[in-house]
This record gives structure tokens, sequence and C-alpha cells, in this order.
């Protein structure tokens, strides 16, 4: 998925350095701004135990899947009645427009006051169709909570293939793009298989579950800047929770959402000074760019009152969606801010 702060194209970067600073002999590995779960993912392949965390229920949804499944799902209840695939059975239907297809697509909200294009009505008709089928399924118990999990993570991949944006949400295109126009196609996703592994998911303001967490090594993602998440990524929000927000605006956004302090540059310093103090934690690391809300100068004076500090940097290419929704390219520092904690 190609989601705002990624760490997918770093996360050697990111590996070394923390295995250079922290060494070998850890056990416990926390992400508590988890996004995508890359990075969470890497460490479980390294055989660490992971607790990621999210404020974002796709979020959860992706990393449930990721951390939590350790095995191919059998999906013994479905076979019972008759569904030996249950990717055979859900990309056939489209027998269901719903709140997707109501609110998203150009058809469902033709002569409303905002005409929305953010998916072709075939896609939203299968994406509504399949995520009240994977509901109905999981209420009448014929997959379990790690086979509800694997699918919708499935759901959230696919869609995010079709939809007619230019990355993120916020808004969509006003003619259909050539990706847009494909039939989605729900794919198994990989399943990283290391039973050695005890994992465990959270959705929770990070500030707030630190105070109820401990282990060995902490990693922090926060946004850099004020671009907001659930602004970002609300139509995958509503998919994962399958629910009918009340939505506002040309966009159709979600109207109750999380407000991170992450976000707010008379805010973030000193939500991220608590965070470092509360975390029961011997080794944190903290990803920011050069062009954060945050300079690495402060950054650098909170982190050096709790312990030894260290910072490691790295050249990032990252694609910027420009005025004229043509994308172009641009480099920007990533800094990995590393601290040895002592008191
Ligand atoms: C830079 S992204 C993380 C990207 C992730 N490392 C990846 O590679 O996909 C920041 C994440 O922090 C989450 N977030 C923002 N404020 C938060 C908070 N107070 N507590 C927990 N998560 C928060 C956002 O929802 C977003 O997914």
């Amino acid at each position: 998925m190609n989601y705002i702060g990624s760490k997918h194209s770093i996360i050697d970067f990111i590996e070394e350095s923390i295995i250079d600073f922290a060494g070998n002999d850890n056990k416990v590995f926390c992400d508590i701004f988890a996004g995508t779960g890359v990075v969470g993912k890497r460490f479980k392949k390294l055989g660490f135990d992971v607790l990621a965390n999210d404020t974002q229920f796709y979020s959860f949804v992706l990393n449930k899947h990721y951390l939590e499944n350790n095995s191919i799902p059998s999906f013994s209840g479905l076979k019972l009645i008759g569904i030996s695939n249950p990717f055979i059975h859900l990309n056939v239907l489209d027998n269901y427009r719903g709140f997707i297809y109501h609110n998203y697509t150009l058809e469902g909200t033709l002569g409303s006051k905002y005409e929305r294009c953010y998916y072709s009505s075939e896609n939203a008709i299968k994406i509504d169709s399949i995520r009240d089928c994977i509901e109905k399924w999981y209420k009448k118990e014929m997959i379990t909570k790690y086979e509800y999990y694997y699918l919708l993570a499935c759901l959230l991949e696919a869609a995010d293939k079709v939809a007619n944006t230019a990355s993120v949400y916020e808004a969509f295109l006003k003619s259909m793009k050539k990706s847009a126009e494909k039939t989605m196609e729900l794919k198994p996703l990989d399943i990283i298989t290391n039973k050695n592994s005890k994992c465990k998911v959270y959705i929770e303001d990070s500030n707030e579950l630190i105070k109820e967490i401990k282990g060995d090594i902490l990693y922090l993602d926060p946004p850099y800047n004020s671009r907001k998440y659930a602004t970002n990524y609300h139509i995958l929000e509503t998919i994962a929770y399958g629910d009918y927000p009340e939505i506002s605006g040309k966009a159709g956004i979600r109207i109750s959402q999380f407000k991170s302090k992450y976000n707010k540059k008379n805010e973030v310093a000193k939500e991220f000074e608590d965070l470092i103090r509360n975390a029961n934690f011997k080794y944190i690391f903290l990803s920011y760019n050069d062009e954060g809300i945050m300079d690495f100068k402060e950054i650098e004076e909170i982190m050096k009152k709790y312990g030894e500090y260290k910072r490691y940097e790295c050249n990032h290419k990252r694609y910027k969606a420009s005025k004229n929704k043509e994308v172009e390219k641009k480099t920007t520092i990533e800094y990995l801010h590393a601290l040895k904690k002592e008191c």
C-alpha cells in the first residue's frame, strides 16, 4: 500500500541501524505508530515478539493479519458448507450496493450535493458485497477471528489498488485513472510464519498505551507534519469497520476522527517527551525526516535528557503529488534517532 511515511523503501536502513545500536540479544520489539506494519513485519521475520499499535482501524486489521496470523488459514468452517476457496467465492459477488457504492461512486451520488468518483460502480459493489459477506461469515461463526482479519486485510489491499485517487483519499481524481477502471481482485496476502514469535496488536493513543507495556526495543514513527491519517485514509477506515458513518464535504470524510497531537506544531514536543519519559524500554528509536514539525536539534535535546544518544541518517526519495496531480520526485533526509534509556 502506498502510505504516507511508509518505511517500505528504507526498511533495511532501519533494521541495520537498530541492530547496530541495540545489538542482537533483544526479544521484544514494539512499533506503536505501526501504519501498514512494514517495520513490525520485518522484526517478526527476525524472530522478535512484536507489539504493534495505531489509532486507525485499517492499520489494526493489517497488523492483526501480518503479526498475529502464523499459518495459512484452513477455512474449515466454510468447507463444511461447500466453500473450498473463499477467494473464488468472494471475487464473484456483485449483489450488494452498500455504503461505498452510495457515497463514493458517480452513479451512487448522481444528483446529490456532492457527486464523488472514488470507485467505479463495479468495484464499489464488489467492495460492499465482499465486506458484507465477510461480516456475515464472522457473525455466524463460519470463520475464525484470524480468518476474519486475514480476509479484511486482503480486501483493504485490493480496494486500495483500484481507488481513483492520486494515492490518498482526501480527494478523488476528476476522470477515472486506468488502475481504477480495472476490476478489483481479492488476492491472498503473504503470511509471515514465525510460530516462536508472540505478537499482539493494539488500537490506542500511543501516549496512553506506553504506560501499560514494556519491552526491549521501542520504535516510534509518528506523523511528521499536520497531514492527518484519519482524513487521508478515511475510506479505508470505513471499509475496515464496515460501518455507516456520518460523512461530510466534497471528499465525504468521516466526521468523528481521532486528532493526533503529533500533527500539531505547538503540542508535538511535549507529547513526544511524555512518551519518552513514560517508556519502559531499554532502547528507543524515532524515525523523523528533515521536513518534520520538530527539528532534529529539538529531538536530540529531548532524547539526550534520558540517556545515551546517537543519530543515523539516509537519503530517501519520496513521491509527492503536486497541484496538477503530476507526480514529482524529491529527496529528503530520513533520520533515525537512537536512545539507550538510563532514567
Ligand atoms: C508515519 S505513519 C507510520 C508508517 C509506518 N511505519 C509504515 O511504514 O507504514 C504514522 C502512523 O501513526 C499513527 N498515529 C498518529 N498519531 C497516533 C497516536 N497518538 N497514537 C497511535 N498512532 C498514531 C497514524 O495513524 C499513522 O498510521
